[in-house]
């Protein structure tokens, strides 16, 4: 409600996901007037600080017009700073009386967001839980990955959390889910007549869901090691973007109703099978064309000898009346030849053809990023005197249809849907343990059975095994994505 006080808690105020992603999104929604007017930002960290430090770390990030400069220090006006270690409960009961300092009116809610390291978790949702609730208004708590490593471990933090807060006072985020195409998945499928009879394994021969990325560890090399590419990425943003394709229509748009179904097409689909997957690892190209790229393990907080993947292609299957039969291909990998996110969607063959096996399936593709795009790759005539046939798109490619359009981001969409109360974006517990059920097995085993990664040269499309696999299952290449 209008008059309401807001307090946005930043806790790991002095790390790098709060410099980088948390102070330049609360700084964008406040400049646009998104958020309530009474919003206090209180910075939360071990080391001494002030609001002085914070802002210099995150100003390179905040991208700040100059004409809004005005603005920004009315920003940084509103943020506090307190520091405290995450274990000790006395750390906490300052932070919650510095929050009631700012605490007016007769509603007041609060936010913490965890912008931690998982082993602090517990401890600091343990101390928010006893210390820092709000007691006139809501609390909600946003938490990011990593959720767990494995389904034991998540559901050790799940059971911590749920005997904490209820499921509606937690927004686990998948920064995915605020993506402006992985939204429109939806609306795609749901709002036009077109797609729906077809969604189908009669129609439907495969679907390819791919993540690129033309980098590497950066310097992430540590934290990336001891996850990998399947739990930094396959297991949540890829799995994310399929359930949304395969889900079936929900109930309503209600968070309720769409995370139902999204849990659904997770109960359908069996554990991974290391058959079904291609783990590459990437290697340098120190004489190769453009700037030379060190290798993985060329890092040096990689562990030397190192077999994490950084590349990872499986195949999964959503076993129900819909898809049964049809694979659902994941490819995701750094330092690649490309940023790219796209969901593929391949029909079958034309049946019957009488073009002269000139047609080629059809396809709709959305990408995701860069340049956000809706396009349907299909057959038409080569328009003149001839009577052949040849592909082309139907093409919605964002940027020339909505011309001006600045996509908010991810974060920005996410974190106003926590001041609003909508968790139709975020994470349920029961979609986020199916999750681990599917990938688990597999995690497990490539870890006692030491499997080794193939190699890859950075730069490139990565394994050609994995074309070769996807190939084998029935997707035909048109190009080379
Ligand atoms: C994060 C992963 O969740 O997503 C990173 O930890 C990855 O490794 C990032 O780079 C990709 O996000 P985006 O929005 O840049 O595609």
């Amino acid at each position: 409600e209008k008059g309401d006080t807001h307090i946005f808690v930043v806790l790991g105020a002095s790390g790098d996901l709060a410099k980088k992603k948390i102070y330049p999104t609360l700084w964008s929604l406040y400049r646009d007037g998104l958020i309530p007017k009474k919003t206090i930002f209180v910075g939360y960290a071990r080391s001494k600080l002030t609001v002085h430090d914070i802002r210099n770390k995150s100003e390179p990030y905040l991208k700040v017009r100059d004409e809004e400069k005005e603005k920004v220090n009315a920003f940084f006006k509103m943020n506090h700073y307190v520091s405290g270690s995450y274990d000790m409960p006395e750390d906490f009961l300052q932070l919650n009386q510095e929050i009631c300092k700012y605490e007016m009116g007769s509603h007041c809610n609060r936010l913490f967001y965890l912008a931690l390291p998982p082993n602090v978790f517990e401890s600091s949702t343990t101390n928010i839980r006893n210390h820092c609730m709000a007691s006139k208004g809501w609390t909600r708590i946003i938490i990011e990955k990593p959720f767990g490593r494995d389904s034991e471990s998540s559901t050790q933090l799940s059971n911590h959390l749920n005997a904490l807060f209820k499921e509606e006072e937690l927004y686990r985020i998948d920064h995915y889910l605020g993506k402006e195409m992985v939204q429109n998945l939806m609306a795609l499928r749901f709002g036009n007549r077109i797609f729906g009879p077809t969604w189908n394994r009669e129609h439907i021969s495969c679907v390819m869901v791919s993540f690129k990325e033309p980098f590497g560890t950066q310097g992430r090399g540590g934290y990336f090691d001891s996850f990998g590419i399947v739990r930094d990425v396959m297991q949540n943003h890829m799995l994310q973007m399929l359930s949304l394709v395969a889900m079936e229509k929900p109930v309503s748009t209600g968070a309720e109703d769409i995370r139902d179904e999204k849990v659904k097409v997770l109960r359908c689909m069996p554990e991974v099978k290391l058959e079904d997957v291609v783990l590459g690892q990437y290697i340098g190209n120190p004489s190769g064309e453009g700037e030379a790229k060190e290798g993985y393990l060329d890092d040096p907080s990689v562990p030397k000898g190192s077999t994490t993947a950084t590349y990872a292609m499986v195949t999964c299957y959503v076993n129900n009346e819909r898809w049964e039969g049809v694979p659902f291909f994941l490819r995701c990998g750094k330092a690649l030849n490309e940023r790219k996110a796209e969901v593929r969607i391949q029909y079958r063959d034309v049946p019957g053809d009488i073009f002269h096996g000139e047609s080629k399936r059809n396809e709709l593709v959305i990408r995701v990023q860069p340049g956000e795009a809706v396009y349907v790759k299909m057959m038409n005539k080569t328009p003149g005197m001839s009577f052949n046939i040849e592909e082309t798109e139907l093409d919605l490619t964002y940027g020339s249809r909505y011309k001006g359009l600045v996509m908010p981001d991810a974060y920005e969409r996410l974190i106003l849907d926590v001041f609003c109360g909508s968790q139709i974006h975020f994470v349920r517990s029961d979609e986020l343990a199916q999750a681990w059920r599917i990938f688990t097995p597999i995690l497990h085993k490539i870890e006692t059975e030491n499997v080794k990664p193939v190699t890859y040269t950075y730069g490139t499309r990565g394994p050609k095994e994995a074309d070769e696999l996807c190939q084998n299952k029935g997707f035909k290449f048109y190009g080379t994505y």
